[in-house]
């Protein structure tokens, strides 16, 4: 068995990272704004104070390439507790590539750009679902834009009005939304809630976020309480979709919480990682914790 992309360490989630270290990076960081890290306009402002722990939805975590081959896994550190690897014998096999692109295992974060980084997908399409999304942003690829629909469709079944407000996002795209990040917030705290251009997950078509019916709350911490966000947490792995960027996984996926952007990575592995408990595709895919650029 290739062990290149076994699932990784479980880490509960009341333990990594722990609340003490959240507490130290909100004390040295007074005055950080979470942004809303998606929105391909201008980003929302929120106070740290409303991305508590304590939130209802806090339970779970509430604000170079690499060969597809053989490479052996390198463990993340996580920011408190590093878990022990899983046994092997548990673990999903190698199915797909962690670097391509057009790979629903595809790890892109800080440590991990994509590769060409003006990458296109060949296969955008619009998806038959509720949106604000216009333009490039009402594309997904063909995967997940299939995905999304019986998402949405499920959803709707449950009374749960989700709505697609930006799926794909070119590079150029990203250009302007990273600097627009820059240039209202500084590259510190821009690089908490934007890619830079050729570092996301929107550029893949295998990424978009969502608002709720209503429109509360979109882009900002408290979404993670609207219906939408809290279907799409409990549901999202029954249709190959995991929560990108949890509660207090910053430091491993270098993002604040966004209960609102859905990534597609197929209905075994997001199933596997509810079932063992694990929030990132960091651990997950046993690739290095990625909280900043190198
Ligand atoms: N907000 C996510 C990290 C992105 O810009 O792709
Ligand atoms: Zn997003």
């Amino acid at each position: 068995m290739c062990h290149d992309c076994s699932p990784g360490a479980a880490v509960p989630p009341a333990e990594a990272p722990s609340r003490r270290s959240f507490t130290r990076f909100l004390a040295a960081g007074a005055g950080l704004i979470v942004l809303a890290a998606c929105t391909p306009e201008a980003p929302a402002a929120v106070a740290p104070s409303s991305a508590s722990p304590t939130s209802s939805t806090g339970s779970a975590p509430a604000p170079a390439p690499e060969s597809t081959t053989a490479a052996p896994p390198t463990e993340v550190a996580a920011p408190a507790a590093p878990s022990p690897a899983p046994s092997p014998s548990a673990a999903l096999p190698r199915q797909f590539s962690l670097t391509d692109p057009a790979s629903p295992w595809l790890v892109v974060n800080k440590h991990r750009p994509l590769v060409p980084a003006d990458y296109v997908p060949a296969d955008l399409v619009p998806p038959a679902v509720a949106m604000t999304a216009s333009g490039e942003a009402a594309l997904l690829n063909s995967t997940t834009a299939a995905a999304a629909e019986a998402m949405f469709a499920a959803a709707g079944r449950d009374g749960v009005a989700m709505v697609l407000a930006s799926g794909y996002r070119s590079y150029g795209t990203q250009v302007g939304t990273y600097n627009n990040y820059v240039a209202a917030r500084g590259q510190a705290d821009a690089d908490t809630a934007s890619a830079r251009p050729g570092y996301s997950e929107h550029q893949t078509g295998w990424a978009f976020d969502i608002v709720d019916g209503g429109g509360a709350c979109s882009f900002q911490p408290c979404f993670a309480d609207q219906p939408a966000a809290v279907w799409a947490k409990a549901n999202g792995h029954r249709f190959g979709f995991v929560v990108r960027y949890p509660w207090m996984f910053h430091p491993v996926t270098g993002y604040y919480y966004e209960p609102w952007h859905l990534r597609y990575i197929g209905v075994e592995a997001a199933t596997d990682m509810v079932a063992r408990g694990i929030f990132t595709l960091e651990e997950y895919f046993g690739v290095e914790a990625a909280p900043g650029y190198p």
